[in-house]
């Protein structure tokens, strides 16, 4: 069906609500760089993800055939739900774009932080996992539990080394009574962000984070942490490309002004290289020489903000609040049924809905189609504005949507029970 009405069915009244992100915390609209992502993802065409930062660097790669990475992970503190699915859809679709992926199982920050046992943390995670490889994750990427990855936990220590306990406080709202264990994890996952770029995962490249929108703060220490730890800031200058190291470092500006095309002058603490515009591959070179002489040569990472479905019964999801929320494992049936108790946007009575039209923008169950159970455009297109226009009944969308809950639930189960004979292929004995 064509459109026939400029109404929006991707809802662009709740994306209102999230403009101050924009402003206050430098995060830009995903729309604007929509139309050069190859193939989008539904979540990207319909402005379910409606913001990110640096992710021309994501489609430079993608494009340019360099590497790039996507990484993210939960804590295993709870049934793994619809609002999970949603980060495990952007990292295995970033994975069939051809990213190097990453999915971390945040037992550290689940047992600092809520006290989970290690028994269970171990428990709960594989429970992700198995959702995580039904929905497609492939096994060349790597899924870690946090406590089991050295490499992660070193990195952490080290990050340390550039974070204060002031300005952690300011982020996460710590306090004298805040356990040690609890600051170190932030720290941790600060390490699951950059860790992609290590040279055992073969070096800098731009890694892409998925997160719902409260994750932010941790983005931003992370940005800030990856920055500080860089031996070199490259920034282009009015006629030139200026080269600063942070601290007195000859040998290393000798070799970066002997590597680097161009005219060139050498100063005690910088470099300017004259007439060569190239700034990318003068960056590229300095974070060579960066790694040579024991630096990261982090790339700040990426990241692309989701918004978040209502729970079913309106208001927000919540696992203390059952019915507002479907868990990948529950049964088929309850979860259709569920959807057949939820909070639609439509009037008191039919004549109303027939007069007035419904809030397809204040309904759970059109959340429900538009963001998990219809793939096709033009039927939720068609949904929209037959309901906007009184010409379509709640009865008719919950019917739809609890009949294709109730099948992408049952295959998603048989999904995790091959999943569980599939473990090893992941290097993973749980
Ligand atoms: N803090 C995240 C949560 O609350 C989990 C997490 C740990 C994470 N490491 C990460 C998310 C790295 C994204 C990237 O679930
Ligand atoms: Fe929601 Fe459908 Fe009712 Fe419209 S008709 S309010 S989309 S359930």
């Amino acid at each position: 069906m064509k459109r026939k009405t400029k109404l929006d069915p991707w809802g662009t009244v709740n994306i209102k609500d999230y403009s101050k992100l924009f402003d206050e915390f430098g995060i830009s609209p995903f729309e604007d760089i929509l139309p050069d992502v190859p193939n989008p993802h539904k979540y990207m065409r319909r402005h379910i993800i409606f913001g990110h930062r640096d992710y021309h660097h994501i489609l430079d790669a993608m494009k340019s055939g360099a590497p790039f990475a996507v990484m993210s992970g939960f804590m295993p503190s709870g049934r793994v739900h619809l609002g999970h699915k949603m980060v495990m859809d952007e990292i295995i679709w970033h994975q069939q774009m051809g990213a190097q992926t990453f999915f971390a199982v945040a037992d550290m920050e689940a047992h600092s932080v809520r006290k989970i046992s290690w028994k269970d943390c171990a428990e709960i995670g594989k429970d992700y996992v198995l959702s995580l490889i039904a929905l497609g994750f492939q096994p060349d990427g790597r899924i870690y539990f946090q406590s089991k990855c050295p490499v992660v936990r070193d990195l952490a220590f080290e990050l340390g080394v550039e974070a204060n306990l002031s300005e952690l406080s300011a982020i996460y709202g710590f306090s004298g009574e805040t356990h040690i264990s609890h600051i170190l994890s932030t720290l941790v996952q600060s390490a699951d962000i950059l860790h992609p770029q290590l040279t055992e995962f073969s070096g800098p490249k731009p890694v892409v984070i998925p997160v719902g929108a409260d994750q932010d703060p941790h983005i931003r220490i992370t940005r800030d942490i990856a920055n500080r730890m860089r031996m070199f800031k490259v920034e282009a200058r009015k006629g030139h490309i200026s080269i600063r190291a942070k601290t007195a470092n000859k040998a290393a500006m000798h070799e970066i002004a002997g590597r680097v095309d161009g005219k060139v002058k050498v100063y005690a603490e910088h470099v300017d290289v004259y007439e060569n515009g190239d700034i990318d591959k003068i960056a590229s070179i300095v974070r060579e020489v960066e790694i040579e002489y024991g630096g990261y040569g982090f790339y700040p990472p990426t990241s692309t903000y989701h918004r978040f479905m209502s729970g079913l019964t309106g208001g927000k999801m919540s696992s203390t609040i059952p019915d507002s929320i479907v868990a990948l494992t529950e049964s088929p049936k309850t979860a259709a049924a569920k959807v057949k108790k939820a909070k639609t946007g439509g009037k008191v009575t039919l004549t109303e809905q027939r007069r007035s039209g419904g809030e397809p923008q204040n309904c759970t169950v059109y959340e429900l189609l538009l963001f998990h159970l219809l793939e096709d455009d033009e039927h939720i297109a068609e949904v929209y504005n037959e309901c906007r226009e009184g010409r379509r009944t709640c009865g008719k969308c919950k019917a739809l949507a609890a009949e294709l809950m109730a099948k992408f639930l049952k295959e998603h189960q048989d999904g995790r029970e091959s999943a569980r004979e599939r473990l090893g292929e992941f290097g993973l004995k749980i």
